[in-house]
């Protein structure tokens, strides 16, 4: 296919899932699976680099980070060992696209990590998955064990010389441990808490090894790269964000759930595909990419949610968690839900974040209760200002960005809750749960 013509809504990730035991080896097989491991076995470490890099392939677990890019970062000798890290600790509010991923389609994941493995010079592979999430855990560990079986996991696989051991480890349910080097930490046995980067993982990661950490529907996706070639892969997507990726639709729609399309998808679209507000409500705000990405409003149903656009109009794509809010809910209602998260998810390590969430929960609370003042919308932003980009990592943009946005675009509700000096009103309480 020409790459200037775009490809239409085939499923690429989502095309086994409702294949009856998508999970099984024995069904992944008869639907092309395994076998882009074996092309890639038979390219060199450098080949297959080169074709995730001209694929334009991005990290989906919220940054967007060229993958090929950052596998190439990994150094080409092996004076120490290499480690390929999957981060399934997904745990970004409204995020849900890794965990039906791993349970439905477990050994697309497997066949990415002996890929990225095997392109990286790696011979261990870490899956650190959310504690909480145990069926998923124990489909990953019954898969792991298929593949290992089937030999395309152990020692000379496919007999390729090439040896590789995969680990799944749980976590404990810290949202910080999805941070990578939080994830480090907490894999390493220790409290898991952000390290300072550089160096970056690729330096010093893993017991100070060079060390690559991806996204559970980054790897997901190589093997179809593997197969279809990058030229195919280029044309789904947009020119600086190409390929497919999954948006999970949550809150007030009709259907709820996993919608696969190629990225620059817009809002409008994905109401279309999930059969529109719920009981024709009008929709009030979303978030294109989980609570971390300031939230976007019914202006925003035309925005294409790729990395450049989600940029471009203010917000951020992020996990592309699609929260769906109608007419009825209450802005500072849900920004003070959220906040309460991050309040509650701070790891303690630097001052901004682990005092400011607290005054931000704090002050949102007092508001939500009806106790609130005009003054405290602009301590609300002092403090914002205060966090936003004087943290040690992400989580603190992250928890200032729906209150940040929240007041930029629904300042009169803001106000008109602290002048009427009366809890929120009911149908908050009815609100979508992130
Ligand atoms: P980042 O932009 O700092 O890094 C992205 C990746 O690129 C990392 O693996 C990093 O090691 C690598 N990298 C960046 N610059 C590099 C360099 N110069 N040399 C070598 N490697 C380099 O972003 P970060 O902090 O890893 O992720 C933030 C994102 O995570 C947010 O955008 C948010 O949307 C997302 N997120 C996702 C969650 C989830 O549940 N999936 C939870 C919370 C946040
Ligand atoms: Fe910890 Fe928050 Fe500081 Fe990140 S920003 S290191 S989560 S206290």
């Amino acid at each position: 296919m020409n790459s200037s013509e775009k490809a239409p809504l085939t499923p690429v990730l989502t095309k086994r899932w409702l294949s009856p035991q998508s999970w099984r080896l024995h069904t992944y097989e008869k639907l092309e699976g395994y076998t882009a491991v074996r092309k890639a076995l038979s390219a060199s470490p450098e080949q297959v680099v080169q074709m995730v890099k001209d694929a334009g392939l991005r990290g989906r677990g919220g940054a967007g980070f060229p993958s090929g890019v950052k596998w190439g970062f990994m150094p080409s000798d092996e004076a120490k060992p290499h480690y390929l890290v999957i981060n399934a600790d997904e745990g970004e509010p409204g995020t849900c696209k890794d965990i039906p991923l791993m349970m439905a389609d477990p050994h697309a994941l497997i066949e990415g990590c002996i890929i990225a493995a095997y392109a990286m010079r790696s011979h261990h592979c870490f899956i650190y998955i959310r504690g909480e999430a145990l069926h998923p855990m124990r489909r990953l560990y019954a898969a792991v064990r298929e593949a290992k079986q089937a030999g395309y996991l152990g020692h000379d696989i496919l007999g390729s010389g090439f040896d590789l051991e995969m680990t799944v480890h749980a976590g404990a349910g810290a949202y910080i441990c999805g941070e990578e080097t939080a994830l480090l930490d907490s894999l390493e046995g220790r409290r898991g808490q952000p390290r300072l980067k550089p160096p970056f993982p690729a330096a010093s990661g893993l017991y100070a090894a060079p060390t690559t950490v991806n996204n559970v529907e980054t790897i997901a996706t190589v093997p179809s790269i593997i197969n279809g070639g990058s030229e195919w892969f280029r044309a789904m997507g947009s020119e600086k964000s190409p390929g497919p990726k999954i948006y999970s639709v949550s809150g007030h729609v009709e259907r709820p759930g996993q919608y696969e399309a190629p990225l620059g998808t817009t809002l409008r679209e994905l109401l279309e595909m999930c059969g529109g507000m719920k009981d024709g409500v009008p929709l009030k705000f979303w978030t294109p990419g989980g609570s971390s990405t300031p939230l976007f409003t019914a202006e925003h149903l035309d925005v294409p949610l790729d990395f450049e656009g989600a940029a471009e109009a203010g917000s951020m794509l992020g996990t592309t968690a699609v929260q769906v809010f109608n007419e009825t809910v209450s802005v500072p209602w849900a920004v003070m839900k959220w906040t309460q998260f991050y309040e509650h998810e701070s790891c303690g390590k630097c001052t901004p974040c682990r005092e400011g969430t607290f005054w931000l929960a704090q002050v949102l609370e007092r508001m939500v209760d009806g106790r609130g003042s005009e003054e405290d919308i602009d301590t609300l932003l002092d403090v914002c200002d205060n966090i936003g980009g004087r943290s040690f990592c992400a989580l603190g943009d992250a928890a200032v960005s729906p209150i940040q946005s929240g007041i930029k675009y629904f300042r009169d509700e803001f106000l008109a809750l602290c002048e009427s000096n009366r809890p929120e009103p009911a149908g908050a309480a009815e609100s979508p749960e992130s």
